[in-house]
């Protein structure tokens, strides 16, 4: 009966330690992992689970895996193909202030990456727009980098910055801001040719975002080159589509964080000059752009013309819950820039590249 005592609390102290032991590891373990979740999502109570959206919403909380509205505003997407990934870049308007990412795989449900660059001491981060530089293999980030200060303050800089990063999901680590060729900087766009590989920026430049400049920037996407120029256009927002040789710019006018109407201009060329022929929103009762300013134009891959305009509610306000206005954008056959109102819709508007002719 002893020795079988003694084995009894032999095993029992045994478990126990087992038991205190595997605790502890599981404790670590939870501790490391939720050291690496983004700052969104260790701030939200709700638990980190996949979403299952199976169209778009426009105006409608767009909750991340995290379970709050995408805190990705003013930004841009990129499809990465030997990642078979879409990223999603923005400002996050939460804490910490910087560029937000996240990524997908349908475009429908968005894992949230977290914060990929912290904007520290810069006083204004805005409007961050990333390209993969496939030749480097890394990502390269533009933004509107500004200065601190009420009153206008944050915004007198006026200038790009650049930040890079080995990982689409950063850290993207700032190498330069200046003014474009000396010209003054806000609102940017990013458009990148695939047939020639050439990166541009359109930019509300000069006298506080009178016109719109393009500049051509370098093969690695880092610097400016000269071939910067005034297309003669307004104001802010600006974003570029190209179908059929034509280059369509849809912009906002200037009206801070209240929504106005937009307009697009075409050009046979990307540096111009452009004509103007007002706003594409049909049917837009507010005259306010379906109460949106335009951010990027993303060209959805492995489909036909499938153009998905990207726009934010900002609600008065730059806050994380501002919704996004996501639409299909039609070309029609008399080449103006259409987007109409859906309460909801899915890629499966649009026409695959693939799709075979129909049998008879
Ligand atoms: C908007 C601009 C935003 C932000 C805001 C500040 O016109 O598009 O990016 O700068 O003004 O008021």
């Amino acid at each position: 009966m002893k020795r079988m005592k003694i084995k009894t609390e032999h095993l029992g102290y045994r478990a126990t330690l087992k038991i205190v032991l595997t605790s502890l590891s599981l404790f670590l373990l939870y501790s490391a992992a939720m050291a690496q979740q983004p700052a969104t999502a260790q701030q939200s109570a709700k638990p980190l689970q996949p979403t299952n959206f199976t169209s778009f919403k426009p105006g409608v909380e767009w909750d991340g895996n995290d379970g709050v509205n995408i805190d990705c505003h003013g930004g841009n997407i990129i499809y990465v193909d030997s990642l078979k990934t879409f990223y999603w870049y923005g400002e996050h308007r939460g804490l910490p202030h910087g560029a937000a990412c996240y990524s997908s795989k349908d475009l429908y449900n968005w894992k949230n990456e977290g914060v990929v660059m912290d904007k520290g001491n810069i006083g204004t981060f805005e409007r961050p727009k990333v390209i993969y530089d496939a030749a480097n293999k890394r990502y390269v980030m533009w933004f509107h980098y500004d200065g601190n200060g009420t009153g206008g303050g944050g915004y007198t800089l006026a200038e790009m910055g650049v930040a890079v990063s080995d990982s689409p999901t950063g850290p993207f680590v700032l190498k330069a801001h200046s003014r474009p060729n000396g010209h003054e900087s806000r609102d940017i766009g990013m458009y990148f040719d695939p047939e020639t590989k050439k990166a541009y920026i359109g930019y509300a430049a000069d006298h506080t975002n009178k016109t719109i400049r393009v500049v051509e920037l370098s093969a690695d996407y880092l610097s400016f080159t000269a071939n910067d120029v005034d297309i003669n256009a307004h104001c802010e927002g600006p974003g570029i589509l190209k179908k059929g040789g034509v280059f369509y710019l849809l912009t906002s006018q200037c009206s801070g964080w209240t929504p106005n109407p937009g307009a697009f201009y075409t050009a046979s060329a990307i540096m111009g000059p452009y004509t103007d022929y007002g706003s594409p929103f049909i049917g837009d009762a507010g005259n306010n752009s379906f109460n949106s300013q335009p951010c990027y134009i993303f060209k959805v891959p492995g489909y036909k013309d499938a153009y998905i305009y990207m726009g934010d509610r900002w609600n008065g306000g730059g806050r994380p819950e501002s919704q996004h206005v996501f639409l299909p954008i039609t070309i029609t056959a008399a080449g103006k820039m259409e987007i109409h109102w859906l309460k909801e819709w899915d890629l499966s508007i649009f026409t695959p590249e693939n799709k075979r002719p129909q049998r008879r």
